[in-house]
């Protein structure tokens, strides 16, 4: 739209500024009370009443006055929406009071509940009939923004931040179009005025925003909210300009009325806002008793498609606002509003295709394949069936109109099929046979959901087993994520883990966007990550099959280090405590492999060979082959408690059971400590404990 292009022409040289006559600064000021106008009639009430063009002029003779006469200057005038600046950083501010979040009710019958609650408070705390009259508006779903206003003029403005302390944003908030720099009116202003509200950017100028970023290779945003905020806490306000954010005003903060006649109820604030130039959220509307506000909720419900921004709710407020301060606030939140949030959006959109996708263990999982579409705020192109019984169980076949949703708005899970809508040619899935990627059999045991592939060459599970090897479920090597891998795989510079530790800054080179610092700096990642590894930590990053994290940590207690588990016969293993015959038996198979022998081997070659510390260091003490549980806090952090507690010769547990040695107890200790007692297991708190530790030779204390 407006160019509002600065144009320097005339600019004095320095020391040339002569002074504005009376004439001058009059005309000045009628200029940017033109000028705001216009800019209230084009973005807040969408009626223009000049051209861009003739816009455009009167802007440039603003500009070249203020040019000319810097005294002219405001930091209100509508030269300063240009927003030419870049900041360092933004500085935090404190609210002049907190801004609370919203409770939320998701059915009618909460919501009735909370009318209840409010008719009961007030019963013991106000005086005449509880109030009955709300006023409704949509709930935006964007970021919460507080724009303080001294006598008419805008001041600051600040996020909402942790409630407490937001973060100035005023620069920014000067850029959006609607928001008024000087209220409009007769000249009578309250003495402070702290409007609160919404900054979105409506749907259209989302998917717009989103064009442009891709045609410019920038980044994509998830949904309107994130572009939003993205938008809105930029040190560089020329972004911030860019993007057509607006603000919407729904509530207000302390304010001093001065000369001004104070507000008595919700409806009239929002009506003196929408005087003094703010927008406000669409179809807000008061409503007398529960059953308008119930309709209001379903039809805005019904509308939710139809709003030019995105909305995840509907929220109603007692409209006295007396009566608001009478009711007061909880620790979170107002006691006279709620935000009923609607149900999980639902679409229905095409399903393309099923893939099917091979993880680390072998599992198939049949993904669907979808036409992108928005839901709940973000694109959706994917979601997982989870296994065949489930594809059988939907009967969803390719060509098929599926009703999506994400669950708990977050996963996107197919919840449904338009047979209606179904194309005769579209025949019921057959799973595969055979893996995808490497064309092996598949097979599905009895009694499990999945189909699996056990080829241990298969290159899909390869590169999954890689992924989890380097992940922070593993060895946790900075800097060699799921990306990465998947390059260095490719070029067949790894085909297995032993191979990481030969790789060199010169094969990272040849990778995207791999510069020498960055090449060198994971090359000691992989070097730091091998030296730090414990024994258990290795068995988790091998991926063997049933060895989980406590397992792992368990068999890093028992084994001095990967030869000796490597040679301990499936006999030796079922001793250890939750080993069956199956993991026995898996573990056993692994070492087993000629494969694996070669890696470990490797391993150690090159000096990857955790001896576990417990096994160094046990002395004999009390804690030495006990079983040990935490509950509740103690003063030292649990982890390295129980870290201590290991190398005292202590087994961790996770749950109480007759066989328990000790419980340690802290403060708040939850149901463990009455199943304890019940069963009659030591229960010692943390001086015990700490005395424990020394007696074992290991030096702790708080
Ligand atoms: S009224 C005292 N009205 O939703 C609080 N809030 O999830 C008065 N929100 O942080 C707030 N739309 O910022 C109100 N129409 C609306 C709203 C709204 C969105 C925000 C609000 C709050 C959040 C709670």
């Amino acid at each position: 739209m407006k160019t509002e292009n600065n144009t320097h022409e005339n600019i004095p040289e320095h020391g040339e500024h002569d002074l504005p006559a009376p004439a001058d600064v009059a005309r000045a000021k009628k200029l940017a009370a033109e000028l705001e106008r216009h800019n209230y009639l084009y973005h807040t009430l969408d009626a223009p009443e000049i051209s861009d063009e003739e816009y455009d002029a009167l802007f440039r003779q603003l500009v070249e006055m203020e040019t000319r006469w810097p005294s002219l200057e405001t930091p209100n005038s509508p030269t300063s929406r240009v927003g030419g600046s870049v900041l360092e950083s933004l500085p935090k501010m404190p609210h002049s009071s907190r801004m609370y979040g919203l409770d939320n009710v998701f059915s009618m019958e909460e919501f009735a509940d909370f009318a209840q609650r409010i008719a009961k408070i007030w019963h013991e705390e106000g005086s005449g009939a509880s109030p009955e009259d709300f006023w409704c508006d949509p709930k935006l779903d964007g970021l919460a923004l507080e724009i303080v206003y001294l006598n008419g003029q805008l001041a600051y403005a600040l996020t909402r931040g942790d409630g407490e302390v937001g973060e100035v944003v005023t620069e920014a908030v000067r850029t959006i179009r609607n928001v008024p720099l000087t209220l409009r009116g007769n000249g009578i202003f309250p003495a402070t005025l702290t409007v609160r509200g919404e900054v979105v950017l409506f749907k259209k100028d989302f998917e717009k925003l989103n064009e442009r970023q891709a045609a410019k290779g920038g980044k994509i945003f998830a949904n309107p909210r994130n572009a939003a905020a993205g938008s809105l806490r930029q040190l560089d306000i020329s972004i911030t300009k860019s993007r057509p954010l607006r603000f919407l005003a729904y509530s207000a903060g302390p304010c001093d009325w001065g000369k001004f006649p104070p507000c008595p109820t919700q409806h009239e604030l929002m009506a003196l806002y929408k005087d003094f130039g703010f927008q406000l959220p669409p179809d807000g509307k008061l409503c007398h008793g529960l059953d308008e506000v119930e309709a209001f909720m379903r039809k805005t419900h019904e509308k939710r498609p139809d709003f030019p921004m995105e909305i995840d709710g509907a929220v109603a407020k007692v409209d006295d606002l007396a009566a608001q301060a009478i009711l007061g606030f909880t620790a979170r939140a107002p006691r006279f509003a709620i935000a009923y949030k609607f149900p999980a959006e639902e679409v229905k959109t095409l399903m393309e295709n099923i893939e099917i996708q091979v993880g680390r263990t072998g599992v198939l999982t049949p993904v669907a394949i979808l036409k992108p579409v928005f839901v709940s705020g973000v694109t959706v192109s994917h979601a997982t069936l989870h296994n065949e019984d489930e594809i059988k169980s939907l009967d969803v076949r390719v060509g098929d109109t599926v009703v999506l949703r994400r669950a708990g708005d977050v996963i996107p899970e197919i919840i449904g099929v338009d047979y209606s809508a179904r194309p005769d040619r579209a025949l019921p899935y057959k799973f595969p046979t055979h893996c995808p990627a490497c064309g092996e059999p598949v097979y599905r045991e009895a009694g499990q959901a999945y189909w699996r592939c056990d080829n241990m060459a298969c290159p899909a599970i390869r590169m999954r087993s890689l992924i989890h090897f380097t992940s922070r479920a593993g060895l946790d090597i900075q800097g060699m994520g799921e990306k990465l891998v998947a390059q260095l795989v490719e070029k067949g510079l790894l085909k297995s883990p032993a191979d990481i530790f030969i790789l060199t800054e010169k094969d990272l080179g040849q990778l995207e966007r791999m510069g020498p610092v960055l090449a060198k700096k994971i090359i000691a990642n992989i070097a730091q990550a091998a030296k730090k590894a414990s024994l258990a930590q290795l068995l988790k990053a091998l991926g063997i099959m049933h060895v989980g994290d406590s397992l792992a940590r368990m068999l890093g207690q028992n084994f001095t280090d990967l030869e000796a588990l490597a040679r301990a016969g499936i006999d030796e293993l079922i001793k250890l405590p939750d080993v069956g015959p199956e993991v026995a038996a898996s573990i056993h198979d692994f070492f087993a492999t000629p494969a694996n022998q070669v890696i470990i081997q490797r391993f150690r070659d090159y000096g990857l060979w955790p001896v576990p510390q417990a096994a160094k260091s046990v002395a004999d003490g009390p804690l030495k082959g006990k079983t040990i549980l935490f509950t509740g806090t103690i003063g030292m952090p649990r982890h390295e408690a129980q870290a201590l507690a290991e190398e005292a010769g202590a087994r961790i547990v996770s749950s109480v059971s007759k066989n328990l040695s000790y419980l340690v107890a802290g403060e708040n200790p939850g149901s463990k400590f009455a199943k304890a007692e019940k069963l009659g297991i030591p229960i010692l708190d943390e001086a015990r404990f700490i005395e424990m530790l020394n007696e074992s030779g290991i030096r702790a204390g708080k």
